[in-house]
C-alpha cells in the first residue's frame, strides 16, 4: 500500500532530497516540487523515511490544495478538506513512527507566505476546529510540546496539510553535541556528500572541517567509502569534531592544520567536501580573494585526476575566478539558502 508523503527542506535542496528518496526507495514516484518541499508517493514505512539525510522534516499528507483563492472563503476549503481527510490512517502511520505509542495531545503549526485576506493562524484555527471534530476522543489540544503534530503550509494558492512523522533529532541529528559557530547544517552536508557522488573507493577530505559535520554525514551516507580525513586550523575545532565524530560512531582521522598547504601527497584524495569561510567569517574582501586562490591551488594538488570537489560558499564569484584559475571545471552549481543568506554548492572536476 502506497502513501502520499510529503519532505521539508532546506530552500534549494528539494530535487536532491528526491535523489536520495528515489535512490533508496525504487517505487517513489514525484507528484510535485515546490519551494523547500517534495510531494511523492511510496510504500516505504514511516520508519523507513525517517532514515533519511537530506531532509529536514517528513509528514504524511492530509489533503493537498492546488487552486487556493486569497480570499477568507478559503478558509471554508481548507477546513473541508480537512474534515475529509482520512485522519485515522494518518495516525497509524504515526503510530507506525513512534513505536506504537499513542497520542494524546497535539497541536496545529501553520505556516502561509503570498497575498491571502486572511491570517496564518486563521487557516490553523480553520484546520483545528475540523481536526477537533474527527480526532479521536481523549487526545487534547495544546499550545506547546505535543505528542502529534498537524501542519499546514500555505504558498500562493497551494496548500498541504500533514501529519509530521519527524522530530526535531531528524535535522539536528544525535551526534552533534558540540556545537561552533557557522557550523554547518546536517541535511546540507549531507545533500554535499550526494552531490560529490559517493563510491566505496572514496578517500574523502574536508581540509577546513569545522565541527566534522561533512565527514560525519559521510561516514553515516549508505555507500561505504575507503578513508575520511579531516582538519581546522583552529585547535578546538579540531577538538569538538572528534568529540561529535565519537557521538556518531564514524571513524576519521583528524589533524590541526592550515587547508593552504595540507600534510598529504599530490593526488592522494578522490573527494574534496568542504565548507568554505564565507561572509562575515574572513576579514576584508582582498583576504578572501587570497585564501579562495591557495585554497583552490592546494586542493587541486592534493586531488587525484579524477577526483571531485563540492564546496559551499556565498562568495559565488571569488570562487568561481578561484576555480577557473586553478583548472578546475564547475560541473554543477546548486543554489541555496544559508543563515538567511545565499549560498551555493560547487561541484568541480579537474579540467
Ligand atoms: C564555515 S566553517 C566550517 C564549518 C563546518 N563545515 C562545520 O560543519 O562545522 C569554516 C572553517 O574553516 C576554518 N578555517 C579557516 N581558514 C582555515 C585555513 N587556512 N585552514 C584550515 N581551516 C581554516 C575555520 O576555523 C572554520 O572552522
Amino acid at each position: 500500500m502506497s502513501y502520499l508523503y510529503y519532505v521539508m527542506t532546506m530552500p534549494g535542496l528539494e530535487t536532491i532530497a528526491f535523489s536520495e528518496i528515489h535512490a533508496r526507495f525504487a517505487d517513489a514516484e514525484l507528484v510535485k516540487f515546490s519551494r523547500g518541499i517534495a510531494l511523492f508517493r511510496t510504500a516505504a514505512s514511516p520508519a523507513e523515511l525517517l532514515e533519511l539525510r537530506t531532509v529536514e522534516d517528513v509528514f504524511v499528507t492530509l489533503a493537498h490544495i492546488k487552486s487556493l483563492g486569497p480570499g477568507r472563503d478559503a478558509l471554508r476549503v481548507v477546513h473541508g478538506a480537512t474534515l475529509n481527510a482520512n485522519v485515522n490512517e494518518a495516525l497509524t502511520l504515526w503510530r507506525r513512527a513512534h513505536h506504537g505509542s499513542l497520542p494524546k495531545t497535539w497541536r496545529v503549526v501553520s505556516q502561509k507566505s503570498g497575498y491571502h485576506e486572511f491570517r496564518r493562524i486563521d487557516a490553523g484555527e480553520s484546520v483545528g476546529a475540523a481536526l477537533q471534530r474527527n480526532l479521536p476522543r481523549g487526545m487534547r489540544l495544546v499550545k506547546d510540546d505535543a505528542d502529534i503534530e498537524f501542519w499546514v503550509w500555505i504558498s500562493g494558492s497551494e496548500v498541504l496539510i500533514g501529519v509530521r512523522l519527524s522530530d526535531a533529532t531528524m535535522r539536528h541529528r544525535h551526534y552533534k553535541q558540540e556545537h561552533l559557530p557557522a557550523s554547518l547544517r546536517p541535511t546540507i552536508a549531507a545533500a554535499m556528500c550526494v552531490l560529490s557522488r559517493p563510491t566505496a573507493q572514496d578517500i574523502v577530505l574536508d581540509p577546513l572541517c569545522g565541527a566534522g559535520t561533512i565527514l560525519i554525514e559521510r561516514g553515516l551516507a549508505e555507500v561505504p567509502y575507503e578513508a575520511l580525513l579531516g582538519g581546522d586550523l583552529r585547535e578546538e575545532a579540531v577538538t569538538v569534531a572528534q568529540r561529535n565524530a565519537r557521538h556518531a560512531r564514524v571513524e576519521m582521522t583528524l589533524k590541526t592544520w592550515d587547508a593552504r598547504s595540507l600534510p598529504l601527497e599530490e593526488g592522494s584524495v578522490t573527494r574534496i567536501i568542504t565548507n568554505l569561510p564565507f561572509g562575515k567569517q574572513i576579514g576584508t574582501p582582498e583576504k578572501n580573494v587570497k585564501l579562495y586562490k591557495d585554497l583552490a591551488h592546494e586542493f587541486r594538488r592534493v586531488s587525484r585526476p579524477d577526483g571531485l570537489l563540492v564546496a559551499l560558499t556565498s562568495e559565488n564569484r571569488v570562487w568561481e575566478a578561484a576555480l577557473r584559475e586553478q583548472n578546475w571545471r564547475i560541473t554543477k552549481k546548486v543554489v541555496l539558502v544559508v543563515l538567511g543568506q545565499p549560498a551555493s554548492i560547487f561541484v568541480a572536476a579537474r579540467a
